[in-house]
């Protein structure tokens, strides 16, 4: 697989078995739809993907944090050819596959079904966030009521502080990594995602003074330091439910609408 191309996963239903069939494969973004090649990296064969999307075209697509039903077309001809040209363009690699068989590679275009599965998911993650910033409150609760003369309650602090700090860092990672392809997808959703993306800056740069204070407390603890970590999670645990609420009403209906 090339270095730095954009992956999804993509399963199928076994044209023999029944059973279903997950792969990762590069795609390609056109005009809403999501490309793949079915390259099988040069080898004269075509992949097992191809076979069972032939068979049933219904499959489904996991992009990000996104994961959603769509229907599967083989694209032919001139059209064919330029999205092949393009995608060999961007990734050399593509190049090569091609020129390492005699079949012509297929191409497939991806167009979501419906996505509503992807905004009820992205609650569910959202909740277990929310339940990890709470448990850090709720340590930082206990670190207090000990004075911070207990060692097992500064580890605990720092433990549930560390684990909430980069499930969410990696969180918003993954949603930053989305939103393109929302955008190419679905162009309505352009003023929202942009919000969106200004607020994950807004959250990783709190994210960042929540780590530095857990840092002095942990190299010198302090009530007033763990008083300051108790502000920073308050503060965050804020300007969170506004980005929650706004990306669930905002994203979701317009994702279900799809
Ligand atoms: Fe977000
Ligand atoms: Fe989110």
């Amino acid at each position: 697989m090339p270095v730095n191309a954009q992956l999804l996963n993509l399963t199928t239903t076994g044209a023999r078995s029944g059973r279903p069939h997950t792969t990762t494969v590069a795609y390609a973004e056109d005009g809403g739809r999501l490309i793949v090649f079915a390259s099988n990296a040069g080898r004269p064969q075509s992949p097992a993907w191809l076979h069972n999307l032939r068979a049933n075209p219904a499959v489904t697509v996991e992009v990000g944090e996104l994961k959603y039903a769509a229907a599967a077309t083989e694209i032919t001809g001139a059209e064919r050819d330029r999205l092949y040209a393009e995608q060999a363009a961007r990734d050399p690699a593509f190049a090569v596959y091609q020129q390492n068989t005699t079949r012509k590679i297929q191409v497939v275009a991806l167009t979501p079904a419906r996505v509503s599965a992807a905004a009820a998911h992205l609650k569910e993650i959202h909740a277990g966030l929310r339940e990890q910033l709470n448990d850090t409150l709720a340590a930082v609760d206990a670190y207090l009521a000990g004075n911070g003369q207990l060692p097992e309650a500064t580890n605990d602090l720092q433990r549930h502080c560390l684990s909430f700090c980069s499930a969410l860092h990696a969180h918003h990672t993954r949603e930053d990594g989305v939103f393109p392809t929302l955008a190419a997808t679905f162009p309505e959703l352009k003023p929202t995602l942009d919000r969106l993306a200004r607020e994950h800056e807004t959250v990783a740069a709190l994210n960042t003074q929540l780590t530095e204070t857990l840092t002095q407390l942990t190299t010198a603890p302090s009530r007033e330091a763990a008083v300051h970590l108790r502000d920073n999670l308050h503060h965050l645990a804020g300007e969170l439910e506004t980005h929650y609420t706004y990306e669930e009403a905002h994203l979701g209906p317009a994702l279900d609408a799809a």
